[in-house]
């Protein structure tokens, strides 16, 4: 039999259409009302990861003409001291989204930050309130988070038909699996969220049109575990040791993808994939949010 291979869905490009698309968005909000988007991100602590990747959300905001507010938060800070900036944030009226990078220090409980930030500025949809509505017949969120709704748009835009379909989402976090989960049945798949306590977990996988990996687990999904033309959606960003490159490490994917290009119908590249997508809704939800704050 000839080896099949799978479309890869290039998400740095669908990324890069939608980034010129608000760009000509924010142009013409400042023809029509003379201010342009804000977002505050606000970060706590040195974590290299974090500050890799609120760079590049502050550095793409400037590229399509967001004004970036920028916090920045000591480790030590005390819960009520990143309270208090949430608070200020959210009456300052020329910020209209505001995102606090996860994971924060253990001192501080995420929920009681997050759910202080009010849901018209919630641009990374985290709040319990647009989580509520989301898992909710008939009701919208303001906003969905920026993961999930990335990957949705790379569904879309590749032309991959989800009602009625076998989705399989791998991890159930607040940021990806669950969320995830709850927008591919408002879509109207048949979801099936499968966990770290989940039996057999390749049975299942095997059943699904869609997957959606986000287990954090380096190459853990094989060829084998992939319905033949299945759609593969990969949002695992994997540092694994890699001695011929400068850096010593290279980044990989939840999915083997040497294997699964040969069984799926459609896959994700890590990098180049998802993580361009993330980025690119957060400017969408934050562009959608000054609107609706501007115009109302
Ligand atoms: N940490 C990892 N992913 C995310 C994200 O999408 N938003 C925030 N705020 N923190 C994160």
């Amino acid at each position: 039999m000839a080896s099949a291979t799978a479309r890869i869905i290039d998400g740095k490009a669908i990324a890069q259409t939608i980034r010129d698309e608000l760009a000509a968005e924010v142009r013409s909000l400042a023809e029509s009302c003379g201010k342009a988007p804000g977002l505050a991100v606000v970060i706590v602590g040195n974590r290299k990861d974090s500050q890799t990747y609120v760079a590049m959300k502050r550095k793409a905001c400037a590229e399509v003409g967001i004004r970036s507010f920028n916090v920045d938060l000591p480790e030590d800070v005390s819960e009520a001291g990143v309270i208090q900036k949430v608070q200020e944030l959210n009456s300052n009226p020329e910020v209209h989204g505001i995102l606090v990078q996860l994971p924060l220090p253990k001192h501080i409980n995420e929920e009681n930050v997050l759910s202080e930030i009010i849901i018209q500025k919630d641009v990374d949809g985290f709040h319990p309130l647009n989580i509520g509505k989301l898992a909710m017949k008939g009701r919208d969120p303001l906003f969905l988070p920026c993961t999930p709704k990335g990957c949705l748009e790379l569904l879309l835009r590749s032309g991959i038909s989800i009602k009625g379909k076998r989705a399989v989402v791998v991890g159930r976090s607040n940021i990806v699996g669950l969320p995830m989960a709850l927008l591919l049945l408002k879509e109207d798949a048949t979801v099936t969220v499968v966990h770290s306590r989940t039996a057999d977990p390749e049975r299942i996988i095997r059943e699904a049109d869609i997957v959606i990996a986000a287990a954090g687990q380096a190459m853990m999904i094989k060829g084998d575990w992939i319905k033949p033309g299945a759609a593969v959606i990969d949002v695992g960003t994997n540092a694994v040791n890699d001695p011929s490159r400068k850096s010593g490490y290279r980044l990989v994917g939840d999915v083997d993808f040497d294997e699964a290009v040969k069984v799926a119908g459609w896959l994700t590249p890590v990098p180049g994939g998802v993580g361009p997508m993330t980025v690119a809704m957060l400017l969408k939800n934050t562009v959608e949010g000054a609107k609706r704050q501007l115009t109302q």
